[in-house]
């Protein structure tokens, strides 16, 4: 039921803290420093033991997949390769049994992630879920797995799983990261309670999203956007775009904001406007602001995503969105709920 909600997918964007929540009890204690995931723990000497992760997933989740290479490279220093599973299970893809697989999906459903999956098999591969949907097909094909405990998605445009399936990974990593010794002990706690602030974090990201219907009628004729992140928010942007073009029918792309001046900056006018995630905890803050200035200088108008501290853009954007100030490694969780 959509309650008072005008429709399921505000209703699940709304539903957001709650599902951080659920995804994280009984998982994650932050005072021991310890993650449980009941799901993959048998699996965890061949995990560790792995040459690389192999992550396949389409649309959204494999935008949620791109977001996990990062992370679980950077804090746990593991090889990981995302794939999308239209093209993976047609290019006869090297496997081996020194790989581990793991598909992303919500539904559980998708019938290309489950072929790809069923290939991994054939291949030796052990194979690991983080889906939504409990029984569904890709679950019961898996060797073991994380559950998202997202609750039904109704809403064709996914939302509450990409949070849910961004948390997934974040632990996931922070798991791998800790076990590793890539992180300390009092690392890894602080990290873990960076975690468990993200319900708070994202209420108040929902609460005061004030500008959202003078943004819409400001852009309401706009037929093109970009979208720009670097690192960890470059998948964000992707999936910016993605909901734009889905919800909104507006043409969006998005791309890693050094890109830009590889060609899309030739389309950049006052008619194309351009959303930029930059918060100042992004290694690359500076030169995210140069892309600003490139963007402005040909006139575009920029929808900037930033940290609630931050006045560096105030005055140059057209709107500023702010979200709380996180380490860097959490800040998909947060401008994923700006877009
Ligand atoms: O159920 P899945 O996560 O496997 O679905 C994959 C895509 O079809 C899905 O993520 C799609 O891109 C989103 N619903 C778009 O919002």
């Amino acid at each position: 039921q959509k309650g008072s909600y005008k429709h399921f997918m505000l209703k699940e964007i709304m539903e957001q803290p709650e599902v951080l929540q659920n995804c994280m009890r009984g998982r994650l204690l932050p005072d021991e420093g310890v993650i449980k995931m009941a799901g993959i723990e048998q699996h965890l000497p061949r995990i560790l033991a792995a040459r690389r992760l192999i992550v396949v997933a389409c649309g959204t989740s494999w935008h949620a997949g791109l977001v996990g290479e990062y992370l679980i490279e950077t804090l746990a220093r593991v090889p990981v390769e995302v794939e999308y599973a239209s093209e993976f299970r047609y290019r006869r893809p090297i496997l081996g049994k020194d790989d581990v697989f793991i598909a992303i999906s919500q539904s559980g459903e998708t019938a290309d992630t489950l072929a790809a999956l069923q290939l991994a098999k054939q291949k030796g591969c052990l194979c690991l879920g983080v889906v939504n949907t409990v029984g569904s097909s890709i679950s019961r094909e898996t060797d073991g797995g994380i559950y998202l405990h997202a609750g039904p998605e109704i809403g064709v445009a996914s939302t509450k799983a990409f949070t849910a399936q961004v948390l997934t990974l974040t632990m996931l990593a922070l798991k791998l990261a800790g076990e590793r010794g890539e992180l300390s002990p009092d690392e890894l706690k602080a990290k873990l309670h960076a975690c468990s602030r993200l319900p708070n974090l994202v209420r108040r990201v929902l609460e005061t999203q004030s500008q959202v219907v003078q943004m819409a009628r400001t852009y309401r004729y706009a037929s093109n956007f970009l979208y720009l992140g670097r690192g960890f928010s470059f998948p964000v942007a992707l999936e910016g775009a993605l909901k734009l073009k889905e919800i909104s029918y507006i043409h969006a792309e998005g791309y890693p904001a050094a890109e830009m001046k590889h060609g899309p900056i030739a389309l950049i006018d006052a008619f194309m406007p351009v959303v930029v995630i930059a918060p100042r905890s992004d290694t690359n803050y500076m030169k995210l602001l140069s892309n600003i200035e490139e963007v402005l200088a040909r006139n575009g108008s920029v929808i900037a995503i930033t940290d609630e501290g931050n006045c560096d853009l105030d005055d140059k954007c057209d709107f500023v969105i702010k979200m709380p100030e996180v380490e860097e490694f959490l800040v998909p969780l947060l401008a994923g709920d700006c877009l």
